[in-house]
């Protein structure tokens, strides 16, 4: 059984990334898939999209990443099913907004274990599961790990999240020299702020959205997703979403990190 599993796929861009993979069939990396696994903690939001895409061809699998039994149990589904996994989207993230020293240790805990902890393990558990298939150009499956311009430099109250990107950036890029080898492609997706649910979790308030200078630059899963697919098909290491993001990643790697932190201020 060949299968794409999917985290974060009850909102936002995972839940984009699950729409798109089934209804292009043709753009699909790795096709065909016999089932798109997608994992999240909203039972009711994964069975509302199983019902509107593919009841079949759709399986829900409703977890908590940050809990330790979650990816065991993983572990023990795909063992008893041995699938062929041709691609794997760790997409599930949060981040608490706003002073570290006003944040709950639990927050901290949560945001590490989940965008670096879980997404780690579960590449893990599922490299084992991604080198059955040789596809074109040799490639047998794809890793996309979804990270943020956020991970480029430090972010006075976005401290823990900035750092847990950062952490994505650089095991992506040390996992795709790895693999290459293998004929595994990870691509790291770097977007800056996008137009889904985060920023409300991150404020924990239901009515934020972006302001400021990051207002200004809010981007739609509409155009991110599929010019993400894009480069993952084309086995591109990182792709920055946005000529602003771009620049900013230029900006991160030549300018002082005390001038970007003063104007970051
Ligand atoms: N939106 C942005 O501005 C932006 C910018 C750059 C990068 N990113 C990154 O993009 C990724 C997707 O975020 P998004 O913008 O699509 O936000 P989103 O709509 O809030 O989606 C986050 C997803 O993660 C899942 N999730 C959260 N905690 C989880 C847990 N403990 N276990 C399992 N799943 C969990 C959520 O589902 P449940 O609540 O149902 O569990 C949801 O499906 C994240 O990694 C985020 O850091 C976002």
């Amino acid at each position: 059984m060949n299968i794409a599993v999917i985290t974060g796929a009850s909102s936002g861009m995972g839940k984009e990334f699950t729409t798109r993979l089934i209804t292009e069939n043709d753009a699909r990396i790795g096709a065909p898939y016999d089932e798109i696994w997608i994992i999240a903690r909203s039972e009711d939001k994964l069975i509302s999209l199983q019902k509107a895409l593919s009841p079949e061809r759709i399986r829900v699998i409703p977890l908590d990443l940050t809990a330790p039994e979650s990816l065991s149990s993983v572990s023990e589904l795909l063992s008893k099913e041995k699938p062929d996994i041709r691609l794997l989207i760790n997409c599930a993230g949060m981040g608490r907004n706003g002073a570290f020293s006003e944040q709950s240790v639990s927050d901290t805990h949560n945001a590490i274990a989940l965008n670096c902890d879980a997404l780690s393990s579960l590449t893990n558990i599922c490299l084992p599961y991604m080198t059955g298939h040789k596809g074109p150009n040799g490639r047998s499956a794809t890793v996309i790990n979804i990270a943020s311009s956020a991970g480029f430099l430090p972010q006075p109250d976005f401290a823990v999240y900035a750092a847990t990107k950062s952490y994505v950036i650089s095991f992506s890029r040390a996992l795709s020299a790895e693999l290459k080898g293998k004929g595994i492609a990870v691509t790291c997706i770097c977007p800056g702020p996008v137009d889904t649910g985060f920023i409300k979790a991150s404020k924990n308030d239901p009515n934020a959205t972006f302001t400021g200078i990051k207002g200004k630059f809010v981007t739609s899963v509409d155009k991110l997703i599929p010019a993400s697919l894009k480069a993952a098909k084309k086995g591109r290491t990182m792709y920055v979403h946005g000529f602003s993001q771009k620049l900013l990643h230029v900006a991160s790697k030549i300018l002082p990190t005390s001038w970007i932190l003063f104007f970051e201020k």
